[in-house]
C-alpha cells in the first residue's frame, strides 16, 4: 500500500512523463538493451537502432501501462491483469529482467526530471515500479 506521500508523488511525476512517452520509453528501452545486451533475445523481432518507430512504439506501450497504474495505486492486481498474463503465460520473460528495465527506467526519470527526483519521489517511484514489476511476474509461481 502506497501513502498519501508516495501517491501523491508518483501521480505528479506521471504528469511529467505523461506527454512524452514515445521518447522517454524509447530511451529506457534503449538503456537497458544497451547496458543489459541479453535483454535483447526477447525482441529479436524489432529494430533496435537509435530512436527507432519499434522502440518509440514499444516505449510509449510500457510507460502507458505504468501510467494506467498509477491511476490505480490502489488495486494493482487488476489494473494490470491482462499485461501480467501475457508476460507470465505467453511472453515467458524471465522475472530477473524486471529490476534491469525497472532500474533503466529510474534512470531516465532522474535524468530528465532532476529538479522532481529528490530522494522521496525517488523511493516512491522505486516502491511503484517494483510492485508493478511483482505484479507482472506473479503468475510465475
Ligand atoms: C509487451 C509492459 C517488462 C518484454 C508489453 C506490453 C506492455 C508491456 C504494455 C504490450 C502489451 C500488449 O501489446 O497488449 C511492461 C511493463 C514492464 C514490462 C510495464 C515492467 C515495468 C518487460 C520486460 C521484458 C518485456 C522486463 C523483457 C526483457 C516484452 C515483450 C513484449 C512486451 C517481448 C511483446 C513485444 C511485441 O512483440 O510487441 N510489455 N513490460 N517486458 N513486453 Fe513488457
Amino acid at each position: 500500500t502506497f501513502s498519501d506521500a508516495e501517491k501523491a508523488a508518483i501521480v505528479s511525476i506521471w504528469g511529467k512523463i505523461s506527454g512524452n512517452v514515445n521518447a522517454l520509453g524509447a530511451e529506457a528501452l534503449e538503456r537497458l538493451f544497451l547496458s543489459f545486451p541479453q535483454t535483447k533475445t526477447y525482441f529479436s523481432h524489432f529494430d533496435l537502432s537509435h530512436g527507432s518507430a519499434d522502440l518509440q512504439r514499444h516505449g510509449g506501450k510500457v510507460l502507458g501501462a505504468l501510467g494506467e497504474a498509477a491511476k490505480h495505486l490502489d488495486n494493482l492486481d487488476a489494473a494490470l491483469d491482462k499485461i501480467s498474463d501475457l508476460h507470465a503465460y505467453n511472453l515467458r520473460v524471465d522475472p530477473g529482467n524486471f529490476e534491469l528495465l525497472s532500474h533503466c527506467i529510474l534512470v531516465v526519470l532522474a535524468s530528465h526530471f532532476p529538479s522532481e527526483f529528490d530522494a522521496t519521489v525517488h523511493a516512491a517511484w522505486d516502491k511503484f515500479i517494483h510492485a508493478v514489476s511483482g505484479v507482472l511476474t506473479s503468475k510465475y509461481r
